[in-house]
């Protein structure tokens, strides 16, 4: 091939599934272990030596462009396509069709997780005729996602999202495309859900006579379109935490993997990991328990947090039962009253879920 690869890194999307994070803040941009969804994306991509990216945004373009700036400290370069409202992916594409200008992409899911990365497939793509190149991945609910059906190693059929699928052979969010997707792009309808779906793109490849490679995904992938996913993606990446203390502890035990950044203060708590705790974050008479991931400035006090995801600034004070397989926003404060009479106190955001003891 012989242009050069550029990068289609999708970031717009209402991110239903993550209200009610996701009023106030895009979907990629909520921190695995500390960072960024998004930012794991863009890494892959350079690694792969792509480095000339388009990154779609929608409403939360003012977000994401604030987290990724031109790009550089990320080693690439960001130019920001909007989408004026998320009719698909495949209209995605269409919406880039200027910044693509004829040239071979990699598009990138922005809240898609891959362990290995990419830049073995992006190689094979270099050195491939075929005008499209395919992730997939057995799961065990393939009718949450596009379904690729193969015979004899080849792609016959995409569907997405089929009520009754033929295959447990799910699309990942990360696609190779020679130029000649914008002519299927152009063809296909809305599907019944409205949306210009590049699964269908795909299949209107196929249905032309090119030959879409498929290629299965062995390592670790995640969607992190929903707490779950997010939660083990999580997991996943404090997994393989290489241990780095720079925070102040005082009278505080450590053990597992751990990250403590500067700025961080532990005073009589106990932390075990996988864990990370974030700048300027205060512990204090706690615990942090394995799989967390505790955010800048945050205050952990008098409270048990394990297996949770803290985002900046929020506080958890005075609880008497631990917190668990939680995803708490930014700036939210969950504590303890001795105000009469004794009662529950919410001020909550919408679409917020509390689950009680
Ligand atoms: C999209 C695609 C789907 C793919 C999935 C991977 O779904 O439409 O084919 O399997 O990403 O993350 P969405 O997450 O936008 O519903």
């Amino acid at each position: 091939m012989a242009a050069e690869l550029k990068g289609l890194v999708l970031s717009g999307g209402a991110g239903t599934r993550l209200r009610p994070i996701t009023h106030t803040s895009a979907k990629q941009l909520v921190p695995v272990a500390n960072k960024p969804v998004l930012f794991y994306g863009l890494e892959a991509l350079r690694a792969a030596g792509v480095t000339d990216v388009g990154i779609v945004v929608g409403d939360t373009q003012a977000e994401i462009e604030a987290a990724v700036g031109d790009g550089s400290a990320l080693g690439i370069r960001a130019t920001y396509i909007r989408q004026d409202a998320p009719l698909g992916l495949a209209h995605a594409v269409l919406t880039a069709e200027e910044f693509l200008d004829g040239s071979p992409f990699v598009m990138y899911l922005g809240d898609n997780l891959l362990r290995d990365g990419i830049t073995e497939l992006v190689d094979r793509f270099r050195s491939s005729d075929a005008a499209a190149m395919i992730l997939l991945q057995k799961v065990r609910d393939p009718e949450s996602y596009g379904v690729a059906e193969l015979e004899d190693g080849r792609v016959t059929r995409l569907v997405e999202k089929p009520k009754e699928p033929r295959s447990d052979l799910a699309l990942v969010g990360v696609y190779m495309f020679s130029p000649a997707i914008m002519e299927s792009a152009h063809a296909i309808r809305p599907s019944a859900r409205g949306e210009l779906e590049i699964t269908d793109a795909i299949q209107h490849l196929i249905d032309r006579g090119l030959q879409v490679e498929p290629h299965e995904v062995t390592g670790w992938w995640k969607d992190t379109g929903r707490i779950d996913d997010m939660l083990e993606a999580n997991r996943l990446i404090l997994d393989v935490l290489e241990t780095r203390i720079a925070g102040e502890l005082t009278d505080t035990s450590v053990e597992g993997r751990i990250v403590i950044e500067e700025g961080a203060r532990l005073v009589r708590s106990s932390v075990r990991g996988p864990a990370i705790i974030g700048a300027g974050a205060l512990i204090e008479d706690a615990y942090i328990g394995p799989y967390s991931a505790i955010s800048p400035g945050v205050v952990v006090r008098r409270a048990e947090v394990e297996h949770s995801i803290l985002l900046q600034d929020s506080r958890l004070e005075d609880l008497d039962a631990r917190v668990e397989s939680s995803l708490i926003g930014r700036g939210v404060t969950i504590a303890r009253t001795s105000e009469k009479p004794r009662a529950y106190r919410f001020m909550v955001g919408d679409s917020s879920t509390i689950g009680l003891v």
